[in-house]
């Protein structure tokens, strides 16, 4: 762990063989060589955030990352430099994403996803399994496939039930 560029909120919890403030892959030329850069950001972690093992989080690059309050992250997941992941948002395993991503609040990203840089990801969103996100998408939605396009309405919110397989059910249950 970067000890003094990690910055930690209350109750906290991450499991075995996960990296906190990893440096990101950020590469530059010089003299026919390829370096890593300076990196300028922090990662932030605020309260109630739970991550799984084997993660890497980056620290930020030209700004912080963040993990916003009561998000989860399973086992094998990467989130990139500068990202920022919203509120009580759920990231399932094995999920790639990368440098500048947004995610808005109480999404859930399914196993497998990968996430392109730059990309936004609003509220309340669902992005299936083995999705490959390579554009915005909006708040709301239920959408999958590579490339990532929006299926349907996403009909879910907090007070429908508070597991990630209630949201699933929802999702299949509500279907237009
Ligand atoms: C979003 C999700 C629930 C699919 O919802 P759905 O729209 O109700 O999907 P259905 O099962 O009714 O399938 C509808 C069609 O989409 C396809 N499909 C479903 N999910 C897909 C995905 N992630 N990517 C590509 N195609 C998908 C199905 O094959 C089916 O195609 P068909 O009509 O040609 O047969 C599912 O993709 C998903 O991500 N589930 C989450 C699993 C999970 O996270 N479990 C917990 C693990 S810890």
């Amino acid at each position: 762990m970067n000890e003094d560029r990690v910055i930690i909120g209350k109750n906290f919890v991450f499991q075995e063989g996960t990296v906190l403030g990893a440096f990101p892959l950020k590469l530059e030329q010089k003299d026919g060589r390829r370096l890593r850069m300076q990196v300028k950001g922090n990662l932030i972690i605020e309260d109630d955030v739970d991550i799984g093992a084997n993660c890497v989080l980056n620290l930020g690059w030209l700004e912080d990352t963040i993990i916003r309050k009561g998000v989860f992250i399973g086992h094998l997941s990467s989130v990139g430099h500068d990202a920022d992941i919203g509120e009580h948002t759920v990231i399932s395993v094995h999920v790639g994403i990368s440098g500048h991503v947004k995610v808005g609040k109480w999404c859930y990203i399914a196993p497998q996803t990968v996430i392109a840089p730059y990309v936004k990801i609003g509220d309340y969103t669902m992005i299936g399994m083995g999705s490959v996100v390579d554009k915005d998408i909006p708040s709301g939605v239920i959408a999958y496939g590579s490339p990532c396009m929006v299926i349907r309405e996403n009909k879910w919110r907090p007070d429908m039930g508070s597991t990630v397989d209630d949201l699933i059910e929802a999702a299949k249950r509500e279907r237009i």
